[in-house]
């Protein structure tokens, strides 16, 4: 039986789209938007303070992408669909690329490891390794899907993830992969078995505060236990090289680097003192992604970050980051179809086929709220948006709460279209097979 919404994965190229995505000149993003597509609408539940921009341009929102799949021609996403079906993620790789050269740029002493978690789909990282990408593993099978790439074990890859299944450290040694994170003495001694002398860093814990996932809560080692465990590294064999640290994802506060980074230099000194000396720093990921109005500036991120970097450390200390959301996250736009609807207690229910078992996982784990178009053009309607699974917790508009609640989109019936986007990191890569789903499919278009 085939699996519903299930397409291959394709491949188009530039001149297929020549003229739609003409949004290289001014004078073809007026044309654009004499284009009768509908507005972006934004979530119910966030439009209490920015209300929903009904009738406004959508290519004034996040005006300074310009190869963002989801400003696409209403027109030219339908020809898609027509061609490949739904659900398809459009994925440019021209925006992948600029947004891994704008954080190169604004952090020039750092060494960037695409973080493979984020998306680990293959023209994503065949994308990122042709422009020089080393890359953050946390198992056997991102190592070999970065092999696959081309990619050096050990010049392009770190195994930063603190929790490794053995196996998956063996392998790493095998492939020559020897740059591993830990933050407990049980992954020293996992370590020691497996890639005996290998170059270790202790990840410490540091303030999530005001980051959308907390990950300080399950990873990182307090910062007064750092030196010991690297002492213990040492004892074990290792080759006790640096700290590393994660702000969490989606960092809104660029203080949070900051304090990381105060942090971290005095555990150089307290090692110090103690007859080691460490040369790596790993800042982490944490760099955000634009879902609906955030204001941050990668730029101004990265400036700030360099100078403390640069105030606290000498040229010889190292320093790397694993950036993943920040790197595809604005690069993919969904698009699913209204495959049923309903009347439920007073409300109207848009089923899709895709959601919270798909796509949309980070809905329920983070409160995650992604802008939405369609192709329709009708009134203005309350909807509540579900997947197509067989379990209640498939409903994809949810509040800052995760609790159920509508969102206001022009008018949709059967087979309409929902565009959503910034849709690159941790969806594909979440995704289930849960009731037979297939994943959306991939459609490069540059
Ligand atoms: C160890 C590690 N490195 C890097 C990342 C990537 O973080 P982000 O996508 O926020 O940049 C994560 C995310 O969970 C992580 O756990």
């Amino acid at each position: 039986m085939g699996v519903p919404g299930h397409v291959r994965d394709v491949d188009i190229s530039p001149s297929d789209l020549q003229g739609v995505w003409g949004f290289s000149s001014n004078a073809s993003r007026r044309a654009c938007n004499s284009h009768t597509d509908p507005t972006l609408f934004i979530s119910a539940s966030i439009a209490d303070t920015v209300s929903v921009i009904a009738g406004r341009d959508f290519f004034s929102f996040n005006h300074e992408i310009k190869m963002n799949p989801f400003d696409l021609p209403t027109a030219t996403i339908e020809d898609l669909v027509r061609q490949h079906g739904t659900p398809i993620y459009i994925v440019s790789r021209e925006q992948i690329a600029e947004n891994y050269r704008r954080l190169d740029r604004a952090l020039p002493a750092v060494t960037l490891f695409y973080a493979v978690k984020a998306n680990p789909h293959e023209g994503i990282l065949r994308t990122l390794s042709g422009i020089g990408a080393g890359f953050d593993v946390a198992s056997k099978g991102e190592i070999d899907a970065a092999l696959a790439t081309g990619a050096d074990a050990r010049k392009d890859l770190i195994f930063a993830d603190t929790v490794k299944d053995p196996r998956h450290i063996e392998h790493a040694t095998g492939v020559g992969l020897d740059d591993f994170t830990f933050d407990n003495r049980s992954e020293i001694t996992q370590i020691a078995r497996h890639a005996p002398g290998a170059n270790v860093h202790v990840r410490i814990r540091v303030s999530n505060e005001g980051s959308v996932a907390h990950l300080s809560e399950k990873f990182g080692a307090r910062p007064d236990d750092a030196v010991p465990l690297l002492l213990a590294a040492r004892d074990a064999g290792l080759n006790p090289s640096g700290v590393s640290f994660h702000v969490g994802s989606q960092c809104l506060v660029v203080d949070r680097y900051l304090e990381a980074l105060d942090t971290v230099h005095a555990i150089f000194g307290e090692a110090r003192a103690k007859g080691m000396d460490l040369e790596f720093v790993d800042i982490g990921g944490g760099f955000p992604v634009r879902y609906q109005d955030e204001d941050f500036d990668i730029e101004v991120m990265g400036r700030i970050i360099s100078d403390r970097y640069r105030e606290l450390f000498d040229d010889h200390v190292k320093l790397v980051a694993e950036p993943g959301r920040a790197v595809v996250g604005d690069a993919v736009a969904l698009v699913t179809k209204v495959i049923s609807e309903s009347e439920r207690d007073g409300r109207d229910w848009l089923y899709f086929d895709d959601g919270v078992f798909g796509s949309f996982l980070e809905v329920v784990l983070y409160q995650q709220i992604y802008p939405f178009r369609t192709n329709t053009n009708g009134p203005v309607r309350s909807y509540v948006l579900a997947g197509p699974t067989c379990d209640c917790i498939d409903v994809f508009s949810r509040d800052g709460q995760g609790r159920v609640d509508p969102v206001s989109l022009p008018e949709m019936h059967l087979d309409d279209l929902l565009i959503v986007g910034a849709m690159g990191a941790y969806t594909y890569a979440e995704s289930t097979r849960f009731n037979g789903f297939a994943p959306p499919a991939f459609v490069y278009i540059d």
